[in-house]
């Protein structure tokens, strides 16, 4: 018998954002920005961001892809756990959020370490050879997901990382009548990532949710 899990409420994940390394005032002016431009309000929180930043460094991972990196936030939070010749690949198919991105990025203390690659996440993943990266981060549109998953599995090297987010569907995980179409491409990848053989994962409850695996 195992201990039953405590009961996670609101006040407890308050509790924890207050005692997470907090954003610094960089990425903040650039959420603030992106908002101001258009762009939507859908980057990864600062407690996801310093999840990431812990296992990437972790792992001592120097080579990441991203697929889906609307205004470069989680590229730049990642690309600040990487040492100095580290390098953040990530990929954007709208002209715009690439745009925005590579411009913040740019005034970012980690402009060397980061590519943003203009294109549709299923092309340029076909690009990247086998074994090639240490971690994959995987945050754009929710039916490839599986798709993703299946080339990060031949991209990554073993005992690579794998980080999904949205896991909890945008809060309408066990919704009955779900009004995002996503919904249910979500449900399927949740049900699909236990499966996958040569892969140990679990879901993280930060944000809204993250699928983390390693290559087994
Ligand atoms: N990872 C970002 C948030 C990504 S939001 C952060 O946390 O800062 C999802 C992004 O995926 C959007 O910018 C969207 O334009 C992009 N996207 C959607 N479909 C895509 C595709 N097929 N290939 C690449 N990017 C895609
Ligand atoms: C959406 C996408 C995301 O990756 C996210 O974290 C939240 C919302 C969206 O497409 O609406
Ligand atoms: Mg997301």
């Amino acid at each position: 018998m195992s201990e039953e899990p405590s009961v996670v409420t609101e006040a407890h994940f308050r509790y924890l954002a207050q005692r997470t390394t907090q954003e610094d005032a960089f990425l903040r002016d650039l959420r603030v920005s992106a908002a101001k431009a258009g762009i939507p309000a859908i980057s990864i929180d600062p407690a996801q961001a310093a999840f990431l930043q812990v296992l990437l460094r972790g792992a001592k991972a120097r080579h990441v892809i991203e697929v889906g990196t609307l205004a470069g936030y989680s590229a730049i939070a990642m690309a600040r756990a990487l040492p100095p010749e580290g390098r953040v690949l990530t990929i954007e198919v709208d002209p715009k959020h690439a745009a925005f991105a590579k411009e913040w990025i740019a005034k970012s203390d980690v402009a060397g370490r980061i590519a943003v690659h203009l294109g549709a996440g299923k092309d340029v993943l076909k690009t990247i050879p086998d074994r090639s990266a240490d971690a994959c981060f995987l945050d754009a549109d929710k039916g490839s997901y599986r798709a993703y998953l299946d080339e990060c599995m031949r991209i990554l090297r073993p005992h690579g990382l794998i980080v999904v987010d949205n896991a909890f569907a945008f809060g309408q995980l066990l919704d009955e009548h779900p009004t995002d179409r996503d919904v249910p491409h979500i449900r399927a990848f949740n049900d699909y990532v236990p499966t996958v053989q040569g892969l140990q994962s679990v879901i993280v409850p930060l944000g809204d949710g993250l699928w983390v695996g390693v290559k087994t």
